[in-house]
């Protein structure tokens, strides 16, 4: 098993050229490439990463244990953990695999469980699991997973784990938690992204309220509502991969500049006017998209993906 999921780039010579680089530069949000800041804020700490085993969570486990944290990496495909683990090791870094499925309430437990017993504490969060899913709803009708697997990736799930986690950051007073969103839920509403819109929202509102209780603890939150980036998630849409976005390496340090800076939000320069825009325009916007759905209807690739039985496709 290899760990290519971090080669994964834009396939589109526009996006990865010049222009593209310049554009995805110029909409940030920025990543902060100073090693030795982020050295300083996070040698000997304890970070977790969910969903650690590819794209942005793979990157981020190795970047922050590049600069000296002691990392916990969770997600499903423990045989990909461990070969990040042990190239992590052999670069000289410190982290653990632990196996954690955020749809199974048992996996979230006893993740969160062996973490406060091995190392007693948590300092930084890392909520970046998710499962995207784009399709027609009467394509969902007969795929209950449609529904479990993305409301337990994005919203029930990473729910659980702050739930298990949070009591001992607020205890010590403090702590860092950076949610992974999508800054689609900023954009106006979308036919096909449903549940995968729905969940995304559903755990940015719950974690700002949290954030907002926390903060007094001296637990800070920051929501990262990421624009495309070119990981194995976007892969199956080839219009992401033609879109200006970043490596799942360059969001990686823009979890660093989370980490080190702790805004309270991080977005891409498009992401709080279409949030106006779509507040505004909320009616004519989608009687378009509605029409637009009826017009260009199921692609082929989400048809194929029906009868196959995969899980996402865009
Ligand atoms: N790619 C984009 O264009 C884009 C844009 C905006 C936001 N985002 C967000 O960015 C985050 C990272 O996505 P990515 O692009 O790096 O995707 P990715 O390469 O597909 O990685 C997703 C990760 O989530 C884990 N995961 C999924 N379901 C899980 C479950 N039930 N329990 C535990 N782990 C689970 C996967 O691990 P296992 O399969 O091994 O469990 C995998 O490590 C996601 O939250 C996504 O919503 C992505």
């Amino acid at each position: 098993m290899t760990t290519n999921s971090l080669d994964t780039g834009p396939s589109n010579r526009l996006a990865a050229g010049p222009l593209g680089r310049g554009i995805t530069w110029l909409i940030g949000p920025r990543g902060l490439r100073d090693s030795q800041r982020l050295h300083r804020e996070v040698d000997g700490k304890v970070a977790v990463v969910t969903g650690a085993s590819y794209g942005l969570g793979e990157a981020t486990a190795r970047m922050l244990a590049d600069a000296g944290a002691t990392v916990v990496l969770g997600a499903r495909s423990i045989d990909q953990l461990e070969v990040v683990v042990a190239e992590i090791k052999q670069a000289g870094g410190s982290a653990v695999a632990i196996p954690l499925d955020l749809a199974s309430e048992d996996s979230i437990e006893s993740f969160a469980e062996q973490i406060l017993t091995q190392f007693g504490r948590v300092d930084y969060l890392v909520h970046n699991a998710g499962k995207s899913l784009r399709r027609s709803i009467h394509l969902s009708y007969d795929r209950p997973k449609d529904l479990n697997a993305s409301t337990a990736a994005n919203y029930i799930g990473p729910m659980r784990l702050t739930l298990a986690l949070l009591p001992s950051m607020r205890e010590r007073g403090s702590g860092h938690i950076v949610n992974v969103s999508t800054v689609g839920v900023l954009f106006p509403v979308a036919p096909k992204w449903g549940f995968y819109l729905s969940s995304k929202a559903a755990f940015d509102i719950w974690m700002r309220a949290v954030g907002m209780e926390a903060r007094a603890d001296g637990v800070t939150l920051t929501t990262f509502y990421a624009g495309a980036m070119f990981t194995r998630m976007s892969a199956p849409s080839g219009w992401i991969s033609a879109m200006p976005g970043h490596s799942a390496r360059e969001a990686g340090y823009i979890i660093a500049r989370a980490i080190v800076k702790k805004p309270r939000t991080l977005t891409p320069a498009y992401g709080r006017p279409s949030a106006v825009l779509a507040a505004l325009l909320q009616n004519p916007l989608e009687i378009g998209a509605g029409l637009l759905y009826r017009r260009l209807g199921d692609t082929r690739a989400s048809l194929a993906g029906v009868a196959k039985g995969a899980g996402d496709v865009a």
